[in-house]
């Protein structure tokens, strides 16, 4: 196994899209920022120098980091962050992983473009479950505002009101030719007709899921999360903001210019978003010169479903299966059941600028209707392993307050919910199942669930009201996916079940920035076992004191 040693400066720098000049904080002045490649088994350290304005940490996205919650990242949940002008070192190990995963700011909105791929290669020796590609391309799919999107995220949490939504979507940092003024912020990829590469696609974008196709091309997923999949064909995938999906590509097409392309999945209801299309070109280097008096044909552009398309999504999400019969904790101890979605809180003053959300509210959003305050003191490891009190409390509910018809009209009553820092204590190696209800509270919304320092099965999604009864009976405990981020549909439930192992504190939360921003989190408390392997590890020296 080999040690990796990077230096990560964080730095504003110039960055042109849509025709203007943005000073945007960068890794190294790159935009996304620098690929990290290992092997499962390598270890990581990386130097995080900001030099940039704005306290900043950063977070290894579907990295167990087993007993090491200090290099995780979320700001004020693991560590205090890093002031302007200070350094922190992260140092991790790839413990039994491998695939496409990805690593970004996790402090405030900078991860907008604070981002890059983690790619994992299997250890020397070994090899992927399925023919060695020719190629490897990481795709990283972003969101860019044609402004600093820390002013997107201050004006909203001003006026209480939904944030801008972006000016575009980009293709490895770049919008694509059906953009105004982006004929050269167009990534191209070349390929030799009849190879077959890897795409490692990523979904880095703030707010939105993403439809993704290449036209006249058919994809087959090997692997999600980094995991790897019952291999399956399909010609779109949808990808939530922090999932991963690496497919096999074969340029088995007349050759010529292709579009792949990507959109918005949106299926909130009377909630404004982007609905514009980036694109990249793969482009067969064997294609006749395509020219009609010197200019180059169109690409031809992929079918994708329309942006309220759940169908595509659940009919995609349904294939996905481990690639042999996999270990799934059966009988339960912690059987959780977290409301997710979105509320509106009363103002006091409903004229005031600061009340801009609908019919005199703000914006706000929790799961089993209490709205995660994140604490200002110190962060929650940091007060927990010096036993410093007042920071957080541990009584999280386990299921909800009251119960309702959580897909139905909901009373007003219900949409408002208690700002607390609670956490859910975990006993070290229990059971846990959670099942995510979307509530239909504002609008039903699909909420991709990300739970740090753990990969767990998805074994069972349906649309409605879960009912335990009825859909215990037919969770997958055979070759369920694993996944480190879950989208709980619109108006229906996702059930996960992993083993509690990983003592520290674990922030689970919507990868929709806006939808965390409102407070749609939590974090979890997992206590040490009973040997010192079974514990968090002791605190590095130059972790960022608060
Ligand atoms: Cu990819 Cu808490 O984040």
């Amino acid at each position: 196994a080999e040690i990796h040693y990077h230096e990560f400066v964080i730095q504003a720098k110039p960055v042109k899209r849509l025709c203007r000049t943005h000073n945007t904080i960068t890794v190294n002045g790159q935009f996304p920022g620098p690929t990290l490649q290992v092997r499962n088994g390598d270890s990581l350290v990386i130097k995080a120098i900001n030099n940039a304005q704005y306290n900043v940490t950063l977070h290894w996205h579907g990295i167990r980091q087993l007993r090491n919650p200090w290099a995780d990242g979320p700001d004020m949940v693991t560590q205090c962050p890093i002031r302007p002008g200070r350094s922190y070192t992260y140092r991790f190990t790839i413990q039994n992983q491998e695939g496409t995963l990805w690593w970004h700011a996790h402090s405030k909105w900078l991860r907008a473009t604070v981002y890059g791929a983690l790619i994992i290669y299997p250890k020397l020796g070994s090899s992927y479950p399925f023919p060695m590609p020719k190629q490897e391309i990481p795709i990283l799919l972003g969101e860019w505002w044609d402004r600093n999107p820390m002013d997107v995220l201050k004006l909203a949490t001003f006026t209480g009101a939904a944030p801008n939504v972006s000016d575009a979507y980009t293709i490895n940092g770049q919008p694509g030719d059906l953009y105004r003024c982006s004929q050269k912020e167009t990534a191209v990829f070349p390929v030799a007709s009849g190879e077959t590469i890897l795409l490692r696609i990523i979904n880095s974008a703030m707010n939105q899921e993403l439809f993704f196709a290449i036209a006249n091309h058919k994809m087959t997923v090997v692997e999600v999360d980094a995991a790897y999949t019952k291999p399956f064909t399909t010609s779109v995938i949808v990808i939530s903001p922090g999932q991963t999906t690496t497919v096999l590509l074969t340029a088995d097409q007349t050759p010529g210019r292709y579009y792949m392309a990507a959109r918005a999945y949106h299926p909130a209801q009377n909630a404004p978003f982007d609905n514009t299309t980036t694109t990249a070109i793969l482009q067969y280097t064997s294609a006749p010169c395509n020219t009609k008096k010197g200019k180059s044909l169109p690409p031809i552009l992929p079918q994708l479903p329309a942006y309220n398309d759940t169908n595509t999504v659940t009919a995609f999400t349904g294939q996905l299966r481990s690639p042999q019969k996999v270990e799934v904790p059966i009988q339960i101890d912690e059987n959780l059941f977290f409301t997710v979605g979105l509320g509106l809180i009363n103002c006091t003053n409903p004229n005031s600028p600061r009340c801009q959300g609908p019919n005199g509210t703000r914006f706000t959003a929790s799961i089993n209707n209490v709205s995660f305050v994140l604490p200002t003191r110190n962060s929650l490891m940091q007060a927990y392993y010096q036993g410093q009190p007042g920071i957080f409390t541990t009584d999280f509910p386990p299921v909800p307050p009251l119960q309702f018809d959580y897909t139905g009209n909901v009373s007003r009553g219900l949409w408002t919910p208690v700002k607390r820092t609670k956490l859910y204590k975990l006993k070290y190696g229990s059971k846990v199942q959670i099942v995510f209800q979307d509530t239909s509270i504002v609008t039903p919304d699909d909420h991709p669930m990300h739970l740090h320092g753990y990969h767990f099965a998805v074994v069972g999604t349906g649309f409605g009201n879960f009912n335990p009864g009825t859909d215990t009976v037919k969770f997958n405990l055979i070759d369920p996916p694993f996944r480190n981020t879950i989208g709980a549909p619109p108006g229906g439930w996702v059930a996960i079940r992993f083993v509690a192992d990983n003592p520290g504190i674990w922030l689970l939360h919507c990868h929709l920035d806006s939808h965390l921003t409102w407070g749609l989190a939590m974090s979890f408390l997992v206590e040490n076992g009973a040997g010192q392997l079974q514990s968090v590890q002791p605190p590095p020296l130059d972790l960022p004191q608060c």
